[in-house]
């Protein structure tokens, strides 16, 4: 099938990959020139376990091409996926202004033939409507004349095609996996045209043939065909209730460490129940990424838009933003004053296998230990490596572990690379000022620690 993704960022290079990758003819389109020069070279601006491998097996194998004209992409896709950024704005609203600068580029280059057009950038519910509202304005600015088609309700091109949902539930760190290996795919809107198609498109990934562990026997993915609102709902959703139970842990961590109770074991305990399951239970710093702060402000926002206050889910924000100034009451407890000691971050990224540092725990944690009058180093596996400085200013980012420890008064483990568990901490003790160590997400062994003589402090452990 022919594909076209326009938008070449995490969600949109990913999915364009993969579906290259499984057989179909794939057009990138972004208008950052820079950006297609570098993909046409096989080089991914983004890190992404085993993107690039992918992306160069493709350009081999001529199923995949990149480009700034989004009237070829229109032109050459069957299937048209909207793959641009939805920002979130200072009130918590999405910014929907790329989404509309697409749909009416599309609709200003609609011309021949079928085409189904394919939400999947996070967009706010009601938005299948409203795009193709916008295609249709796109069309007719173009073609005034087909203004008395449209509201005549005619469905012959260039006004033949349909508007699909079809959310994302990628992680970063593990997309490419993610996508061959999907819990389920969900498909919103009303044309039994459009699903069929878009279940023509998936049907290798439906059917698990690429697959990690590819079992003859499995059953095929589940898809779940639904109406446009419910399929954008189940992206907030979704992504609402992983982010709750996020915060709930965090809760109970902090209530564990009052009653003298281990969140760890809470966690293992409570997680045994097949109803509340054991994932998305690790206790810490709290969430943060380029999704879940976005899509759960932006679900209170358009639950405010409707007259109803999502209670539930401030509370859920406002515990994960309390999460992250806990670890400087914890360095408070011991070193008492803050200002003119050294702390050394153990991490940057908002979590392991990325190099984003959106929203990211850290970023508040530095601005806070400044605040404070604290000197702040950090050395991250993959800032350090790749140089990415974009909102780190006043941090010194150094290449190594025992550079970092060198002078610290205390070690904060923020992201939970597993590196960090393969450290001599012996070593480290020795050129720390002094040995304590925060472990910001449970991750280290405390005992092991403790024996070489660090005061370990965890988050309810
Ligand atoms: C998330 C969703 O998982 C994915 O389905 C959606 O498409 C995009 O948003 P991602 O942002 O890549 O993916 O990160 P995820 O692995 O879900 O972790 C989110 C945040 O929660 C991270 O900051 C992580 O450190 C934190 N987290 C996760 C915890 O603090 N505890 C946990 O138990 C799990």
């Amino acid at each position: 099938m022919r594909v076209c993704v326009i938008g070449t960022g995490y969600v949109g290079l990913v999915t364009g990959v993969c579906l290259a990758h499984i057989g179909h003819d794939v057009m990138c389109i972004d208008n950052n020139i820079d950006k297609v020069k570098l993909l046409q070279q096989g080089e991914s601006p983004i890190y992404e376990p085993g993107l690039t491998e992918l992306l160069r097996g493709c350009i081999a194998s001529n199923c995949i091409h990149f480009s700034s004209d989004l009237g070829a992409g229109v032109e050459f896709g069957e299937v048209l996926f909207i793959a641009v950024g939805t920002p979130s704005l200072p009130n918590g609203e999405t910014d929907t202004r790329y989404v509309e600068a697409v749909a009416r580029g599309i609709g200003a280059h609609l011309h021949l033939g079928y085409k189904v057009i394919v939400n999947k950038s996070t967009v706010p519910i009601g938005s299948g409507d409203w795009v193709r509202m916008i295609i249709l304005d796109g069309v007719v600015e173009r073609e005034p004349e087909l203004a008395d088609a449209i509201k005549a309700g005619a469905t012959h091109p260039p006004l033949d095609f349909d508007v699909v949902s079809n959310p994302e539930f990628l992680r970063e760190g593990s997309a490419v996996y993610d996508t061959f290996n999907p819990d389920r795919i969900v498909l919103g809107g009303s044309s039994r045209k459009a699903i069929a198609l878009m279940q023509e498109l998936y049907a290798p990934i439906i059917e698990r043939k690429y697959a990690a562990d590819p079992n003859p026997n499995a059953p095929p993915v589940p898809v779940l065909v639904t109406d446009l609102s419910s399929a954008e709902m189940i992206k907030y959703a979704a992504n609402a209730f992983l982010a709750t139970k996020i915060s709930f842990i965090n809760e109970v961590a902090n209530i564990c460490d009052r009653v003298g109770a281990d969140v760890v074991q809470v966690a293992k305990g409570i997680g045994l129940d097949s109803r509340i399951g054991e994932k998305f239970l690790q206790a810490g710093l709290g969430w943060g990424g380029s999704c879940f702060p976005k899509d759960v402000s932006a679900l209170i926002h358009t639950a405010d838009d409707y007259g109803y206050e999502a209670q539930l889910l401030k509370a859920v924000v406002q515990v994960n933003q309390r999460q992250r100034f806990l670890v400087i009451e914890k360095l408070q407890q011991v070193l008492k004053i803050l200002k003119g000691k050294t702390i050394g971050l153990l991490g940057l990224t908002f979590k392991p296998n990325t190099d984003d540092l959106r929203d990211a725990p850290a970023l508040h944690l530095i601005e806070e230990l400044h605040r404070l009058g604290a000197k702040v180093k950090a050395y991250d596996p993959l800032v350090s490596q790749t140089g990415l400085r974009s909102g780190l200013s006043n941090v010194i980012v150094e290449t190594d572990l025992h550079h970092l420890a060198d002078g610290c008064d205390a070690l904060v483990l923020v992201t939970d690379w597993p590196q960090f568990r393969e450290v001599d901490y012996g070593a480290v003790a020795k050129v720390m000022h002094q040995p304590v160590i925060v472990d910001g997400r449970n991750f280290l062994d405390r005992k092991a620690l403790e024996g070489l003589g660090f005061r370990y402090l965890g988050i309810g452990h």
